[in-house]
């Protein structure tokens, strides 16, 4: 079996002969290219779904040429198959200036395998205060157990962050625009500080992916994705990735190995397809979410949008300034009304499902539940959390005008 793979060389080379070589190619044509090795796909335009535990070798002396276990080389299920390198590979060829990516079994799995990578007992993290739910458990939980301390911080804060930097901060967290409430940070400054102490930066880069914002190039070490929205895009799939300068890669994959992490060839075949129509999709997402914000934005029970491209949203200009587009995730504030009204009009939405897990071609409403430490802005009303997906923008339009029509707001 493991000789039907002629070994290709790890991706710090990729335009191996009988490779692809795509790395010099636009966006869309990488989207289209980027993973498709002739030795993965041998033959069909898509690699197949190359599940495996057991790898068998011809010999001995052909088990051990397989150590130590490195991407292209078949060696054991856990350290992945074409499906899962090619998956990788694709990856890493949209993150300028990235050398690898791993694959973890979900987005939440990504986080703590990256965070976990670089952090040890005695350690001070720097977390952003708009962090996604379950990375502040994480945090608060087994990161706390295993001793290292969170200390959270403003999305806002810039160049402030230099001030918190003390002897025992080893990691800055973002999350960019943060969850919920869609606070845009100025990532490079943010990364210029964290470097200039010689702290790692890891950003949660789901919601825009590198093709609206090349985490990387902005200056950031590991760029985490939840692969179960945008890139698989049909909400039927659970994996992340963690992509990483070439400095972090080898921690990374060191701790990725004993935690046993892996993401499976199934859900990575299903983002691999996925992936083929990212661009497509978020250009409608972007262009759809833009106009139901500016819609809801001039409604009377409306107080504003949180939509990272318009101007009522905190760091819209380093939005303007760093991304290339916005994707269908926002929040609107409602003008007063109390959340059991909020929960109403979520409830009479007939297009909008309710659900957590966001990125899907489908429309979805939810009532956002934050926590904070160190901010706590202040809202006119509750919020609702919109994705809004691929549908036609007329209808979730005539849908949300409907369930409007019966807000109430308090006094
Ligand atoms: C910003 C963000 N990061 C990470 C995750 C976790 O991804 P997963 O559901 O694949 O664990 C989510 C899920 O909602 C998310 O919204």
């Amino acid at each position: 079996m493991s000789s039907l793979i002629p070994p290709p060389s790890p991706k710090a080379a990729p335009a191996e002969p009988g490779g692809r070589g795509v790395t010099e190619h636009k966006k869309d044509t990488q989207l289209v290219e980027a993973g498709r090795r002739a030795e993965w796909t041998q033959g069909l335009v898509n690699p197949a779904v190359w599940r495996a535990s057991t790898i068998l070798f011809d010999s001995v002396a052909d088990l051990h040429a397989a150590n130590p276990p490195r991407d292209g080389v078949l060696h054991y299920g856990r350290n992945g198959t074409p499906t899962m390198w090619a998956l990788c590979e694709a990856l890493t060829e949209l993150e300028p200036g990235a050398a690898a990516t791993r694959l973890y079994p979900s987005g939440a799995a990504a986080v703590a395998g990256a965070l976990l990578a670089v952090l040890q007992a005695g350690d001070e993290l720097l977390m952003v205060d708009s962090a996604y739910g379950p990375t502040r458990a994480l945090c608060e939980g087994l990161l706390k157990r295993f001793g290292v301390t969170t200390v959270y911080y403003d999305p806002m804060i810039g160049a402030g962050i230099a001030e918190l930097i003390g002897e025992k901060t080893r990691a800055v967290f973002l999350e960019s625009p943060g969850t919920h409430t869609f606070e845009v940070q100025d990532v490079p400054t943010i990364c210029a500080a964290a470097k200039a102490r010689g702290l790692v930066t890891l950003i949660d880069n789901t919601w825009a992916t590198p093709l609206f914002f090349p985490a990387i190039a902005a200056g950031v070490d590991l760029s985490i994705l939840a692969c179960t929205k945008y890139i698989g895009g049909h909400a039927d799939l659970m994996l992340g990735s963690v992509t990483a300068t070439a400095a972090l890669a080898p921690r990374l994959e060191s701790a990725r190995r004993v935690m046993g992490q892996a993401g499976s060839a199934d859900e990575a075949w299903l983002a691999l397809r996925g992936l083929r129509t990212l661009g497509l999709r978020l250009e409608r997402h972007q262009e759809n979410g833009l106009r139901v914000a500016r819609w809801l934005k001039d409604q009377p029970q409306v107080a504003r949008v949180l939509h990272p491209a318009l101007p009522d949203c905190p760091g819209h200009e380093y939005w303007q300034r760093d991304f290339k587009g916005a994707s269908g995730l926002f929040s609107v504030v409602m003008k007063g009304g109390d959340e059991a009204a909020r929960d109403r009009l979520v409830d009479s939405l007939e297009l909008f499902g309710i659900g957590y897990s966001w990125g899907g071609y489908e429309s979805l409403a939810i009532p956002p539940d934050y926590q904070r430490t160190a901010t706590r802005p202040e809202f006119e009303g509750p919020l609702i959390r919109f994705h809004v997906g691929l549908e036609d923008p007329d209808d979730l339009i005539a849908d949300l005008a409907a369930a409007l029509a019966g807000y109430c707001a308090a006094g």
